[in-house]
This record gives structure tokens, C-alpha cells and sequence, in this order.
């Protein structure tokens, strides 16, 4: 060997060497960095990183910390609203066995994976000993309740059937916010054109969720019957006139909105209504944490109403934690939930997020003048319907297709086409149809 290659050798070891040093260094140092400052922790998962939502966990974590000091708590926020990222993410994690202590998840069809497969263990002592049976209502605990065990605690119940929109703009145009009729609220949107707003309706459909969002408002809006059966499977044939209607309505709503859309998140089109830019916006009542973040004034700056046709009926989207089974920190996990449950912590956190604390005995005094109607109209709504969108009232099987056709749908507006994929998508997850929902 010459002596050059040796020389070329002896380079390549200290290069080597220096990349070993520098990995060695750098990892030691990110683990100094990202290190929890305490040895016992708790690690939780979660959605929640818009303004209204991060407030929201970091009141319900306050509570969490002032009971449990010694604990350091890791929240893991995946961004992507409705948890469109963070559900495929989940299931990888909790499959190889690797679940967090707690993690978001909405009630009903949604947990039924994890329980049918046995990642989450029974906490029926957990809602024994803290008294919730007498404080949740009926509709919240049916949904967490699987072979007559619970398997989660919900932190919230959100409206889905929501209209959020811009006082300032609406008065303008002397445009009255009594809309209930979804002719009026059409109306509504071609004065707004015709005075110079073209795009009078925000929409943020990146991942998807919102426009289907919106469809499912519609659906509701044809009558809590139709809703009911199209969430039983019963509604399969493409021909049939109210799921054709609503899509009509669907395509006519979406002419309405921003051509950048597809690019914007929920977040993004709630600022849309915030600064004036659009007049209306269908989306939960996790908006509300938006426009309080923004210093909005309920009443003043902005208001709401009932997707139209839908003013007796509260369409539920409940966020629960859960206990995964095998986790890392088990008393810390139980622990959370107990939080979680609690009139404190539920007080802590809903007022900030834009929903109703899902207890019965919550202090109303605590919570804004939406909240306050809400909390009003959820006691008196003739009828409550779980969300499809948000994971409760559809088999996977069939909502994991679903914002696959409406994205196509929001291209191309094809009313047949999209009544055909939709009722094939029911027809095909027949079996998975285990629910019977009674609405009425
Ligand atoms: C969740 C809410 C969340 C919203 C937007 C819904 O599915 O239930 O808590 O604020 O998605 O991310």
C-alpha cells in the first residue's frame, strides 16, 4: 500500500471518529435539552394546537400540576385539526405496543378499535369512586361505555351544528343573523356578493375534515329522521332524493366559499370571519377558542346561529382520555383521567376551548355568553346527534372512505357521483354497523 493511501485511510478514520464525537455530543446534548425536568412523568397526546386550543390544555395541564407537582408532564401535540394526522399516528403507536399515558380521542365509534383489539383496560372503578355516573349525562356516557364497561372519560361536548359569524360585516349589509331556513342564509350570501364580498363563506379543508364537516351539518339539516338513518346504514341506494338534496345544498354552499381553501386550516378560515374577510363560517364550537384568543366580544364583534334547519338539534362532538393498557406511568395515567373528569379541571378547560364542560354540575358562571346559550340550548334541544366527522357515529370501516369522496366531491361537484361512493362506502361497512342510534 502506498504511503498516499495510508494518509487517505488515517482521513477517512478521523472523519469517522469526528462524526461519532459530534452524534455523541449532539445526542448528548438533545437529551439535556428535551430531557423532562422531573424523573416521574406523565405523557399525554394530543390535537390541540391552534391559539383557543393550546390555552384550553394548558389550563386543564395547570390543574393537573398543581395536584401532582413531583410530575412532569410531556404533552405530545400533533397539529392537524379533527386529528387527522394524529389518529393514523396513534394506531401505529398503540399497535407496537408503544401507547402514550393518555391520549386524545373522541367517544363512540372511534374508541372501538382499541377496545374490540384490548389496548384500553375497563376503568369502571375510576367512575365509581369519582361519583360520574350521577354527573354525566346519559347521551355522553352511552358513548364511552362498550359491553356495559367504561373505557374513557370525556372532557367536553362541543356543537358541531355551529354558523359563527362577523357582527361588523353583517351589519354593514344590513344583513339580520335571524337566518333559519337555508334559502335565507343563501340569500344572505348573494346580497353579500352582489355588495362587493364574492367569497362570503370561509372554508379551511386542508386534511380534508371541514368540508366533509360541513356536509354533515347539511345532512342533519334534512331532518333528524334522515340523519338518523343515514348514521344506522340505512341510507344506501345513490338514488335516493334527500342525500342527492343535500349534496345540491353542499355544492351550492361551496360555491360561496375562498378559492384557497384546500391550502387553509380550520384555524385559518375561523380568522377569515375574525378580520372581516368572510361573513360566515360553518365549524364546532372549538372556533369560539379562536375568536376569545383574538379578544373577540361574543355579541359584539361576532355571534352565532344554528346551521340552518338545524335550531332544535345539538350535533355532539365529545373529547375523552382513556386508560391505554400496559402504559408507561399507570397511576400518573389514572390520575389524569381523574382530572380530566373533574369539575375543576373540566371548568379549567372549557371555558378557554369554546364547549360545555360535559358534566351536568359545571359552574356556569365560569363561562363566556356563547358558552353560556350553549349551555342553555343543550338543556332544551329536542334532539342530540353524534358526529360523524368527529369519530362517534360511524364505523371506521365506512368513515375512513369518507373524506376521500367529499374532497373529490368539493373538486368536481358531482352530485351522482358522490351519492354512488358514499352509499357503496355504507353498503360495503355493512357489517360494522354494530350501533342501533335512536335520535327520536
Ligand atoms: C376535536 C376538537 C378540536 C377540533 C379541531 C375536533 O375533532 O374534537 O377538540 O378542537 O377537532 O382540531
Amino acid at each position: 500500500m502506498s504511503k498516499g493511501h495510508h494518509g487517505a485511510i488515517k482521513t477517512v478514520y478521523a472523519l469517522i471518529l469526528a462524526v461519532i464525537i459530534t452524534g455523541a455530543i449532539v445526542g448528548v446534548a438533545t437529551w439535556y435539552f428535551t430531557r423532562p425536568a422531573k424523573a416521574n412523568v406523565l405523557e399525554i397526546y394530543h390535537w390541540w394546537t391552534s391559539g383557543g386550543e393550546k390555552a384550553a390544555i394548558t389550563a386543564l395541564v395547570g390543574v393537573y400540576e398543581s395536584k401532582y407537582p413531583d410530575v412532569g408532564v410531556i404533552q405530545s401535540p400533533v397539529s392537524g385539526g379533527a386529528g387527522y394526522v394524529m389518529k393514523a399516528l396513534m394506531k401505529s403507536l398503540v399497535l407496537a405496543g408503544e401507547a402514550p399515558d393518555a391520549f386524545q380521542l373522541h367517544a363512540g365509534y372511534e374508541m372501538k378499535p382499541y377496545v374490540d383489539g384490548g389496548y384500553l383496560d375497563p376503568i369502571n372503578d375510576l367512575w365509581s369512586g369519582q361519583g360520574w355516573e350521577t354527573v354525566f349525562p346519559t347521551v355522553v356516557k352511552d358513548m364511552v361505555k362498550f359491553g356495559g364497561n367504561y373505557y374513557a372519560v370525556p372532557v367536553n361536548i362541543h356543537r358541531v351544528n355551529v354558523v359563527w359569524y362577523n357582527k361588523a360585516v353583517l351589519d354593514a349589509h344590513g344583513i339580520s343573523a335571524n337566518i333559519t331556513t337555508w334559502d335565507a342564509f343563501f340569500a344572505a350570501c348573494d346580497k353579500l356578493v352582489a355588495e362587493g364580498m364574492p367569497k362570503p363563506i370561509a372554508l379551511g379543508d386542508q386534511g380534508k375534515w371541514a368540508a366533509t364537516h360541513v356536509l354533515e351539518q347539511i345532512i342533519a339539516s334534512e331532518g333528524i329522521g334522515f340523519y338518523q338513518d343515514f348514521i344506522n346504514g340505512k341510507v344506501t341506494s345513490a338514488t335516493n332524493t334527500t342525500l342527492r338534496d343535500a349534496l345540491t345544498k353542499f355544492s351550492k354552499y361551496l360555491s360561496y366559499v375562498n378559492d384557497n381553501h384546500a391550502a387553509l386550516t380550520w384555524d385559518g378560515a375561523t380568522a377569515l370571519v375574525i378580520n372581516g374577510k368572510a361573513a360566515f363560517n360553518i365549524m364546532g364550537d372549538w372556533a369560539n377558542g379562536e375568536f376569545l384568543v383574538a379578544n373577540k366580544v361574543y355579541g359584539v364583534d361576532y355571534g352565532t346561529f344554528a346551521v340552518p334547519g338545524t335550531e332544535k338539534m345539538y350535533g355532539l362532538c365529545i373529547d375523552c382520555f382513556e386508560h391505554p393498557k400496559g402504559v408507561k406511568h399507570p397511576e400518573n395515567s389514572l390520575n389524569w383521567l381523574q382530572v380530566v373528569g373533574s369539575k375543576e379541571g373540566q371548568d379549567a378547560f372549557n371555558p378557554l376551548k369554546g364547549s360545555i364542560s360535559a358534566r351536568t354540575d359545571a359552574d356556569t358562571t365560569k363561562y363566556g355568553p356563547y358558552q353560556q346559550a350553549a349551555i342553555a340550548d343543550f338543556k332544551k334541544v329536542t334532539y342530540m346527534y353524534p358526529s360523524v366527522v368527529h369519530g362517534s357515529g360511524m364505523p371506521e370501516a365506512f368513515t375512513a372512505k369518507l373524506d376521500d369522496i367529499m374532497s373529490a366531491f368539493v373538486d368536481n361537484k358531482d352530485v351522482s357521483a358522490a351519492a354512488t361512493s358514499l352509499t357503496k362506502a355504507v353498503t360495503d361497512a355493512s357489517a360494522d354497523f354494530t350501533k342501533v342510534w335512536t335520535l327520536h
